[in-house]
């Protein structure tokens, strides 16, 4: 993608979020779905390689939560290299202490949703900026559950689908289906609205989650394969950290190590290990953003949406000053955006 598209891109992302408005350019989003408690929220961490997000059992992920990571170059000078987050509610922000981006997400849910197991469709909406990640934005949803529990309507299991359908039917959603590998594939409920959306499979990623607790001498070799449901796009199996690991704080970085050392010390898995786990995961996701298709339909898009803005007054050139998001995403990546991505290694963990 050449520079100038790119320069656009993120003018037109800036001048939308002055307004109060998703970005419209439809740029590739990656938006984790499946049911509740697969581990949706434990796979965007990973991707991201730092630990930030509610997790555990029950449903914990209630509001959607848009992500945003933008990569800042990297500097000789170790103070340029910090890494922190903003939060659109909370423009001018700066979030250093990735626990207290946690917090920040646990009180704002509840904020708008009640303590009791309430959900809301109302995005939170999150920007990361790190030396570390690539530009990406991801979205991670809650699950898709049936039975409505504490404060949830009878209608639970509607709701949270028409929260989830609103975000994959966008046709530049990469969708991560999350499936758990100690589960039924036949019953996933992600896989099942994957295909509603994206019935030809060509933006559709299978993610099985909790190959670690498959029961003794069963594998997904044949998932992989593509034995029992065939996805175009094909399938990752992952390790994420348990229950345990998050209770006593598991750096990330020993989570990917162990997740490493477990596909390729295991006998299923020990043959095919560079296609196990989350940097290979992280790969098919650069490789995702940048199909062609997807680079098509945003030129096409930002076409369409400039011809808007002009009409509107072009408020590109002097709203910079204005952002709720006080920081001018070109002041800290002129030259890399979503689509640069293929350009880039994979995803770089703590060190
Ligand atoms: P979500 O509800 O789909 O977002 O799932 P979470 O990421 O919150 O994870 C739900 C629970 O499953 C947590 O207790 C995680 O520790 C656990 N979990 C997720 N992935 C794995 C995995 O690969 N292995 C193990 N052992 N536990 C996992
Ligand atoms: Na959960
Ligand atoms: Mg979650």
């Amino acid at each position: 993608m050449d520079e100038e598209l790119i320069t656009k891109i993120n003018k037109l992302q800036n001048a939308f979020s002055t307004v109060g408005q998703n970005n419209p350019v439809d740029l590739p989003q990656i938006t984790v779905i499946g049911s509740q408690s697969s581990g949706k929220s434990s796979v965007l961490e990973n991707i991201v390689g730092r630990d930030f997000l509610p997790r555990g059992s029950g449903i914990v992920t209630r509001r959607p939560l848009v992500l945003q990571l933008i990569n800042t170059p990297k500097s000789s000078d170790p103070e340029q290299n910090v890494e922190y987050g903003e939060f659109l509610h909370l423009p001018g922000k700066k979030f250093t202490d990735f626990s207290e981006i946690r917090n920040e997400i646990v009180r704002e849910t509840d904020l708008k949703t009640g303590k009791n197991a309430g959900i809301s469709p109302l995005p939170i909406n999150l920007t990361i900026f790190s030396p570390k990640v690539l530009t990406l934005t991801l979205v991670d949803l809650p699950g898709l559950t049936k039975v409505p529990i504490g404060d949830q309507p009878r209608d639970i299991e509607r709701l949270i689908r028409d929260m989830i359908m609103k975000y994959i039917t966008r046709p530049n959603a990469i969708v991560l289906a999350v499936t758990a590998a100690n589960t039924d594939l036949a019953n996933s409920d992600g896989l099942k609205m994957a295909r509603e959306v994206d019935p030809e499979g060509t933006r559709t990623i299978g993610v099985l989650t909790k190959v670690d607790l498959m029961d003794k001498g069963t594998d997904v070799i044949d998932i992989l394969a593509g034995k029992i449901i065939p996805l175009r796009l094909g399938y990752v199996p992952v390790v994420n950290r348990g229950q345990k690991d998050i209770e006593n704080n598991k750096p990330i970085s020993n989570a990917l190590d162990y997740e490493k050392q477990f596909f390729e010390n295991h006998p299923s898995y020990s043959s095919k290990s560079q296609f196990c786990g989350t940097p290979f995961l992280s790969r098919k996701l650069n490789m995702a953003t940048t199909l062609p298709e997807i680079k098509a339909k945003v030129a096409s898009n930002l076409l369409k949406y400039e011809t808007e803005l002009e009409q509107l007054g072009n408020p590109l050139e002097d709203q910079a000053g204005i952002s709720p998001l006080p920081i001018n995403l070109t002041i800290f990546s002129p030259k890399v955006l979503t689509l640069t991505l293929v350009d880039l290694p994979g995803l770089t963990k703590v060190p």
